[in-house]
């Protein structure tokens, strides 16, 4: 038997295993039914075996026959002989236990017996006691450790090797003696542990008990709480806010400093301490005063100054009669600063804010996708804060600043949650007055703050924000406007800046317009100021070299050698000298744009005809390219197109710039790109253009003309073809920028190409 030792006097079930045990079981079976188990440890056979009996048979579930064995006594092997069957006989010499038994065994037997129990009792199994106690003899006591978990398959082999019965149970009982003092041993680290800790914890307990019973006893002096306690008296909280300020005063004072808690109950009576619950700056409505303050700050924008002074009369009117004036309530909408960058938006607002003299902050919303960013998160965070408005407001330290909720154009939204639901409360007059920050988790009375949101443009303003705004466009400014914000405001800060004093520098008025139109392509003045900052720069090198000494006069000349060659050329010429190449205009985020459509055909090869196209296409600009396709296609006669050149495979790219955000306005460019194309007439270099088309060829109108115009005039174009419908918009253009280009107005896209293509190869040789 393989790793398995069975004592006389134990019952085991062995199931048959292999043709040996087969071999043997059915010889023992046919004869007295005895067998000889023989232990096999590491494939060595003993040399002592227990004789045993063959009980009743069953058939495991495996299939394999199994036994009731009975072992009855020890047996010594002797020579041994195979039979046809495969068993092996053994001579068997039968070792037999004395009897009866000694004085010293029975002795031995009941220490055993003794230290067994003690170790069943220990383990919590009784029923084992019952067990021992039906062994008869000491041999067979003995003989029970066969059953015993706590001894190894070597230790059994030893007790059924051991013949004689007082060394057996000599063996035993040091053995048992071993286990239980193994047991107790653990029993004791187990309960020493549990002791242990229930001490610590008393004493943990203890020392907090203790800790509050200090602060108690130092209550009146000058600890931390009560310092908190003398601050918030003074802040001029609300009612709401100083209960729930009190109650964490109080849980403060019980709070351990040890305890990391203490610091988090620090932090957020810190913030509302922070916050203006009761501060506020006078409101100046002195609209004489406030005018002048916007005009010294801003060169222009008269219809946006304007805007503004109406907003504040309208308050102060209000004020007047008594009427509620808060931030946005009661005055109307929210005004919102729309255009491009560089405009002046950011400063705008701060001007606002100076003519009010009002505080002035900024929250920056560009890229926010995280309601939290707003809102704050919540105390149970680890490192939780306050949101932007919150801070922000702290930052002003009144509570009734001027607020400028700048890009809020970019807010995103996804799975962190949408920031723009939170920002609605902020801007909703009905509900800001209980605005919720998680962190603060108190109601916020943001009804005094005056909020500028501003944005590049309005069509990604979430709806139901764009609802509650009244915008106020910054489309760009002309050249001439230019030079002018240049020489009033520009120059001055950038001469500063390079650490030279005004009147060392001049510039003439030719060198700035040099710099905008070589220089610089942009609707705000960003870049101008950045370009001039170079030129500054470079003069104040030459002076702290001495190579120049003041004043130094800046001409075109001057320019020319500071900045070097001029960044922009004729591009449009170079591009539509082809046909197929339309110049058309758009409005994008950065204001008005200048964008070619290029359209080139290819053989269908009989596959049918298809239209690819590529760039930066928004959807409703493919849309514009499959209308203009099969207007062309429906037209090819009237548009004297070559039979069946439109029936080829298409190909429309809008290369480079952003993304136009209004998409139909290409319409009208992406026809005569395809048409220039069919009909080898390149479009004049000239021209500019805008316009939905319809299928049946009338050109809608569009939106952001002012905008299409300056970008058309930037870009050295003098004529600009816009819809018929679009006329009256001409007023909104500069008169200085009018004055200089050629309108043509369509209501057909057969007037458009007329305007904009160049005369058929045909008819030059004719006219020729
Ligand atoms: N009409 C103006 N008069 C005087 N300075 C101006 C005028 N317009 C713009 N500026 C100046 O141009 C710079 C850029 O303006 P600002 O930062 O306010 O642009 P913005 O419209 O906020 O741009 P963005 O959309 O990129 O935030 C500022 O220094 C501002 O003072
Ligand atoms: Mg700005």
């Amino acid at each position: 038997m393989d790793d398995v030792v069975v004592l006389p006097h134990m019952t085991v079930t062995l199931a048959v295993e292999g043709d040996d045990q087969k071999a043997a079981i059915e010889a023992a079976r046919q004869g007295n039914r005895l067998i000889l188990l023989v232990p096999r440890i590491d494939g060595k056979y003993g040399t002592i075996g227990t004789a045993a009996r063959l009980g009743e048979s069953a058939d495991l579930p495996t299939g394999a026959e199994a036994f009731m064995i009975r072992g009855e006594y020890r047996a010594r092997l002797g020579g041994g002989q195979a039979d046809i069957g495969g068993a092996l006989w053994v001579q068997a010499d039968p070792i037999v236990e004395p009897e009866p038994p000694t004085e010293k065994t029975l002795e031995l037997a009941r220490e055993y017996r003794a230290l067994l129990e003690n170790l069943v009792e220990s383990r919590g199994v009784p029923q084992v006691v019952q067990f021992l106690r039906a062994a008869k003899t000491p041999g067979h006591l003995a003989d029970l450790a066969g059953y015993s978990p706590d001894f190894s398959t070597e230790q059994k082999l030893e007790v059924l090797e051991t013949l004689d019965l007082e060394q057996r149970l000599t063996l035993l009982i040091k053995w048992t003696r071993s286990t239980l003092a193994d047991a107790s041993l653990k029993e004791k680290i187990r309960s020493d542990v549990a002791e242990g800790m229930e001490k610590t914890q008393r004493e943990f307990l203890l020392r907090q008990q203790l800790e509050a019973i200090k602060k108690q006893l130092n209550e009146g002096g000058s600890d931390v709480v009560s310092t908190y306690r003398e601050k918030v008296a003074k802040a001029g909280m609300p009612e709401g806010v100083l209960t729930e300020v009190t109650r964490e005063l109080d849980r403060l004072e019980r709070t351990s400093e040890q305890n990391p808690e203490y610091g988090w109950i620090r932090t957020y009576l810190d913030w509302m301490l922070d916050i203006p619950w009761n501060v506020r700056s006078e409101d100046n409505y002195d609209l004489v005063e406030a005018r002048r303050i916007l005009d010294e700050d801003h060169t222009g924008l008269s219809d946006v100054k304007d805007r503004i002074i109406e907003f504040l009369a309208v308050r102060k009117l209000r004020k007047e009669r008594g009427l509620e004036v808060l931030g946005g309530r009661g005055s109307g909408a929210i005004i919102t600063l729309v255009g491009p960058p560089g405009v002046g938006k950011t400063s705008l607002g701060e001007s606002v804010a100076r003519a009010l003299g009002r505080k002035f902050t900024r929250v920056s919303l560009g890229g926010i996708r995280d309601e939290a960013d707003i809102r704050g998160h919540r105390r149970t965070y680890v490192g939780a804060l306050p949101g932007r408005i919150v801070r922000a407001l702290k930052e002003a330290g009144t509570k009734n600043p001027v607020i400028m909720l700048d890009e809020i154009d970019k807010v995103g939204n996804d799975w962190r949650g949408d920031p723009s639901a939170a920002l609605l409360e902020v801007l909703d007059p009905a509900q800001n007055n209980t605005f919720r920050d998680h962190y603060l988790e108190v109601d916020l009375d943001l009804s005094e703050v005056l909020f500028i949101p501003t944005a590049n443009v309005s069509e990604t303003i979430p709806a139901p924000l764009l609802d509650r705004m009244e915008l106020i466009r910054l489309d760009g400014y002309t050249e001439e406007e230019k030079v002018a914000i240049a020489r009033d405001h520009l120059l001055r800060r950038v001469v500063k800046q390079a650490g030279l004093n005004p009147d060392e520098v001049t510039v003439t008025e030719d060198a700035i317009m040099k710099v905008i139109t070589d220089h610089t392509r942009e609707a705000g003045v960003r870049n101008l100021e950045r370009e001039l900052g170079k030129i500054t720069r470079k003069v104040a090198t030459k002076v702290a070299k001495a190579e120049l000494t003041p004043p130094v006069a800046i001409t075109v000349e001057r320019v020319r050698e500071f900045l070097g060659k001029p960044r922009f050329d004729n591009e449009v010429a170079a591009r539509t000298a082809v046909p197929g190449v339309a110049t058309g205009l758009a409005v994008t985020g950065t204001g008005g744009d200048v964008l070619f459509v290029e359209a080139a055909a290819t053989d269908s090869n009989g596959h049918g005809s298809t239209v690819i196209l590529t760039g930066q296409l928004g959807d409703v600009m493919k849309e514009s390219a499959q209308i203009a396709l099969s207007y062309v296609r429906s037209h090819t006669d009237e548009l004297k197109i070559e039979k069946g050149a439109a029936d080829k495979s298409f190909h429309i790219h809008v290369p480079e710039g952003a993304v136009p955000k209004d998409g139909p306005s290409a319409g009208v460019t992406m026809t005569t790109a395809i048409v220039s194309l069919l009909t080898g007439r390149p479009v004049r270099s000239t021209v500019a253009m805008t316009g939905e088309v319809t299928l049946q060829g009338l050109v809608l109108p569009i939106g952001g003309v002012k905008q299409k115009v300056l970008a058309a005039h930037r870009m050295g174009l003098t004529e600009v073809i816009l819809p018929r419908r679009n006329e009256k918009d001409i007023d909104d253009v500069p008169q200085s920028v009018r004055e200089k280009m050629t309108f043509h107005f369509a209501s057909r896209v057969g007037e458009v190409l007329e305007f904009a293509l160049e005369p058929s190869a045909n008819a030059k040789s004719q006219a020729a």
